[in-house]
């Protein structure tokens, strides 16, 4: 939401929607990055991580969104991003001024191959920066960067660069944030022999059982477990970590350690199709993997991602929905997702991210452009990026006045969660069902609840019986907006296309 009026969302302007994030019943907020940055990749390129950006406000704005969201008991979660800086830091500009300046050592510095070009064959997370390596002309090596070339890593190998990084932490502690979203937690470890990867190792390749050199390493746990205990000298603070990882065992490491992250963004989930299949094969590979005291945090959509009511198709949404808010462990929600919002069309001369997702990243529509114009309650000016074109039926007003609506579904359904021990801390097991659907139950104490989603365009049929279950159940909720509370006969619980229910057993 755009406080000031150029078309860029800010502080002020968040704040000014906090009513209708509490009334979503959400517990908590994570922020993307909010610091001074030129932007290059829109503010995960930091050049002060202590202070607010003008684009987005003032720290006094900063300070008035945590007092106002604390007050209406919603958790305020900041990114933090270790791996690297932006190329106009301080420190940057330091490091790459002399080879023998002090802080020359905070980032990687390296010769080139005898033949000439870089150091190893590291690529960059994004295809379009190529090698993870550019050479610096006025100091006649190359500096390492896993992303853009404006976004020099960080040499976690030095023990001045995590003291300093820990003290950014302590800052944003020390003014009562309630915790960060680490970026890229796996990649604060890296081989230090700078050893070249495999020739075909790829950036997001599923499943590659092969060591990669530049992310993963074991000083990675070392580094989380030191900021971990940063944290914890302040009380019920929480971390959680973007490990993009897509091997289920090695990503189970960082999830499974109990003096790390509190939790890790789970990737191999987000990257499954729609396909009951794909997704009970995945739960039961973590459930073999998980130790006792691992806890998942679940999530479908984000700003580096298609939402799943265009990956998927709109018919998914309220499924997908029902899947991330009932299984265990915290999830995380994309803003605009509880509005269905499929990605914005975004023309070429519309492009701003250097990686292909401003699709997803587009505004938020508030009102109907009908009433509001053409940026539909989110900006009085020029939006950063395009309005959904659907944003007449889509915008947040009007799903607030409509019980059927998507957003009327997500406030059903985190209400219900809110209200229901069993589907916050239950024990999960999975049950036999059509191979189509899920069907799962959460259960606490004496209090169970039966899940059965239908992933499929066809009817199911989930047979009760076939999963030891018998006599009836209450519905307590349906993604069908008519459906009312009713009883089902648990021998044949019919399913539409699409449908996924949620009852007391
Ligand atoms: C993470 C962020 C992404 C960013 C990248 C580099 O993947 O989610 O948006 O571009 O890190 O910081």
């Amino acid at each position: 939401m755009d406080a000031s009026g150029d078309g860029v969302g800010d502080l002020a302007g968040i704040t000014s929607k906090l009513d209708y994030i509490s009334a979503l019943g959400v517990d908590a907020i994570w922020l993307s990055p909010f610091y001074p940055s030129p932007m290059a990749d829109f503010g995960y390129d930091v050049s002060n991580y202590t202070g607010v950006h003008d684009l987005f406000g003032t720290m006094t704005d900063f300070d008035e969104l945590l007092a106002e969201a604390h007050s209406r008991n919603l958790k305020l979660i900041i990114d933090w991003v270790p791996n690297h800086t932006s190329d106009q830091h301080p420190w940057f500009a330091e490091s790459r001024s002399s080879r023998i300046n002090d802080k020359r050592d905070w980032y990687v510095w390296r010769d080139g191959a005898p033949d000439g070009g870089p150091p190893n064959n590291w690529m960059a997370a994004f295809r379009r920066a190529g090698r993870a390596w550019t050479f610096d002309e006025s100091t006649g090596q190359w500096y390492l960067h896993s992303f853009l070339a404006e976004q020099p890593d960080l040499n976690w190998d030095n023990p001045e660069v995590e003291a300093a990084m820990h003290d950014t932490l302590r800052f944003w502690l020390d003014k009562g944030v309630d915790g960060f979203r680490i970026d890229v937690a796996h990649k604060i470890g890296k081989d230090p022999g700078l050893t070249d990867n495999p020739a075909d190792v790829e950036e997001f390749t599923a499943l590659d059982p092969m060591r990669r050199h530049d992310q993963d390493w074991p000083s990675a746990h070392e580094r989380l477990a030191a900021i971990r205990r940063v944290v914890d000298d302040y009380p019920g603070r929480m971390i959680v970590g973007e490990v993009y990882i897509l091997d289920l065992e090695r990503l189970m490491d960082y999830v499974n350690a109990s003096d790390e992250l509190h939790l890790s963004h789970n990737f191999v989930f987000l990257h499954q199709p729609w396909d009951a299949d794909a997704f009970r094969k995945l739960l039961e590979g973590m459930e073999e993997l998980t130790s006792p005291e691992a806890w998942a945090a679940w999530f479908l959509n984000n700003h580096d991602h298609s939402r799943v009511a265009t990956r998927y198709g709109p018919h998914a949404v309220r499924a997908a929905a029902l899947l991330v808010l009932t299984l265990r462990g915290t999830p995380f929600l994309f803003q605009g997702e509880e509005l269905g919002l499929p990605d914005a069309p975004v023309s070429p001369d519309q492009e701003v991210d250097v990686d292909g997702r401003d699709p997803e990243r587009a505004p938020i529509p508030w009102e109907a452009p009908s009433s509001n114009g053409p940026g539909a309650g989110f900006s009085s000016g020029a939006p950063w990026l395009p309005i959904t074109p659907e944003a007449e039926r889509l915008n947040a007003a009007t799903q607030s006045e409509d019980p059927g609506s998507t957003l009327s579904f997500y406030r059903r359904l985190i209400r219900l969660r809110r209200q229901t021990v069993c589907l916050q801390s239950g024990s999960f097991e999975l049950l036999s069902s059509p191979k189509e659907g899920l069907a799962y139950v959460r259960g606490e104490a004496e209090h169970r609840m039966l899940v059965v989603i239908n992933f499929s365009d066809a009817e199911v049929c989930f047979e009760g019986a076939l999963a030891g279950l018998q006599g009836t159940a209450r519905v307590a909720l349906a993604t069908d907006p008519e459906s009312r509370p009713h009883e089902v006969d648990l021998r044949a619980v019919p399913l539409s296309p699409g449908e996924g229910l949620i009852l007391h057993l």
